[in-house]
């Protein structure tokens, strides 16, 4: 499958929403799973990622009702009831599936046998397989039980442990704390920076007593989970690729509503404004997981500095604004971002490569980017590498290049948005058509 996207002249304009938030939905599909009775999910992203996680909870016993469009009854089986899939869990090519789930099945008593795409099985998985020993599970497989497929055998009770990630990592810090849940005492998990924190406010909604203070976040297990609603928000890492496409293309206004607004994942939103772009915040009511509305509108950009704390806080959406950064006036510096070569694909070598071919001027760097800045974007027949961001950011950057772009290799992208090419043609009528 390709994009063939031309320049948006008349500007992107309208409101929309954007489908809902993937790492929200992950976690809901598995704790609904291993919570006491019934959970109620709307607004679940029906992507291929999240639905692997369906598949996986339904391989391991969970029943699943889907009652609408993102709407699902998860009938929970509580903290014992898993059982023992009799095949293979394939986790595609989602790297949250693989490392949440290994979390929960250190908890479990039997063999699971996990395994993903040709990208998922070259992404580390030592990350989590090392603190998940240390609590007592076993895992096995290929390079040592670091890369998929790997095997994993749970264990009741597994120690309690204090671990302290080498990188920020929401992925990892959900692993150990959801295997937290069948320890015999406290897990503790201190991160250098700050990670999205689905996973604490999520676990607490379900029951389970979690505390954080700072980088510092502590589950005390032996609580029952119970099930209970969850309204999952917007994709915020979805909406960055529409609100960079409307700061970037003369005579945009849009408005996005219904959209995460946590502030583990704004990082996109003050860089933006660092960089000159007009986005308007209006917070809807509060809850659990805050979300709002973002009007956004077309501005003239400066480069900047993306580093430090920062970094979690917008990890997904670094591709879409290597795009802004590439245009900008000046030079952007990304640094302290060495896991954007560990995502779906080496997301720093994709980048200054195919917007090289595009007329950016990006410099690779072991942590990141130098983004010269006020590049003349001319289109050109680029690819994705099979990753999701990276096809969504190439065809931002077609919609501002001179003549046509042709993005190759996009049937990845429904794995976090497929509707992304139907919004983008809503929003810009004739800027895209997707080709078989
Ligand atoms: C995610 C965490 C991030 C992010 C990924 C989703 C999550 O990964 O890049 O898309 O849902 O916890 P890391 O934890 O590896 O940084």
């Amino acid at each position: 499958m390709r994009l063939r996207v031309r320049p948006a002249t008349g500007g992107l304009r309208g409101t929309l929403e954007v489908p809902g938030d993937k790492s929200i939905s992950h976690r809901a599909a598995l704790l609904g799973a291993i919570a006491e009775g019934p959970s109620e999910v709307s607004g679940y992203l029906e992507a291929e990622d999240c639905l692997r996680t369906v598949g996986a909870i339904q391989r391991l016993g969970v029943e699943v009702a889907r009652k609408g469009p993102g709407h699902y009854r998860i009938a929970g089986v509580g903290l014992e009831g898993l059982q023992e899939p009799d095949q293979v869990l394939d986790c595609g090519n989602s790297g949250t599936t693989a490392r949440l789930l290994l979390g929960i099945l250190a908890g479990q008593p039997a063999w699971t046998l996990l395994t993903g795409d040709d990208s998922l099985r070259r992404r580390p998985m030592a990350r989590v397989s090392a603190p998940l020993r240390q609590m007592g599970a076993t895992v096995v497989g290929r390079a040592d039980g670091t890369r998929l497929p790997l095997a994993i055998r749970g264990r009741r009770p597994l120690a309690s442990l204090t671990y302290r990630p080498p990188v920020a990592s929401a992925q990892v810090k959900s692993a150990v704390l959801l295997a937290g849940l069948w320890a015999e005492g406290p897990v503790v998990v201190e991160e250098p920076a700050v990670s999205r924190d689905h996973s604490e406010r999520m676990l607490r909604q379900f029951g389970a007593r979690v505390t954080a203070d700072a980088r510092r976040v502590t589950l005390d297990p032996g609580v029952p989970l119970r099930g209970t609603v969850v309204q999952v928000p917007g994709d915020i890492s979805s909406a960055a690729f529409i609100l960079v496409a409307a700061t970037l293309v003369a005579g945009s206004r849009i408005e996005i509503r219904g959209v995460s607004l946590n502030p583990t994942r704004t990082g996109i939103l003050d860089v933006l404004e660092a960089m000159g772009a007009r986005v308007e915040r209006r917070e809807g009511p509060s809850s659990i997981e805050p979300s709002g509305t973002l009007i956004a509108g077309e501005a003239e950009l400066r480069g900047t500095t993306i580093a430090g704390a920062l970094i979690p806080r917008l990890i997904d959406e670094l591709p879409v604004l290597a795009v802004a950064a590439a245009v900008a006036g000046g030079r952007t510096e990304i640094r302290d971002a060495a896991e954007l070569r560990v995502k779906e694909s080496d997301r720093v070598a994709a980048l200054a490569r195919e917007l090289g071919k595009m007329g950016a001027r990006l410099e690779e760097r072991p942590d990141g980017l130098l983004i010269a800045g006020g590049a003349r974007l001319s289109g050109a027949r680029v690819s994705s590498d099979g990753d999701h961001r990276v096809a969504m950011a190439l065809a931002v950057a077609g919609l501002i290049a001179e003549g046509e772009t042709v993005v190759e290799d996009t049937a990845c992208i429904a794995t976090s948005f497929p509707e992304f090419a139907e919004t983008l043609g809503r929003l810009a009528p004739g800027a895209v058509t997707v080709e078989p």
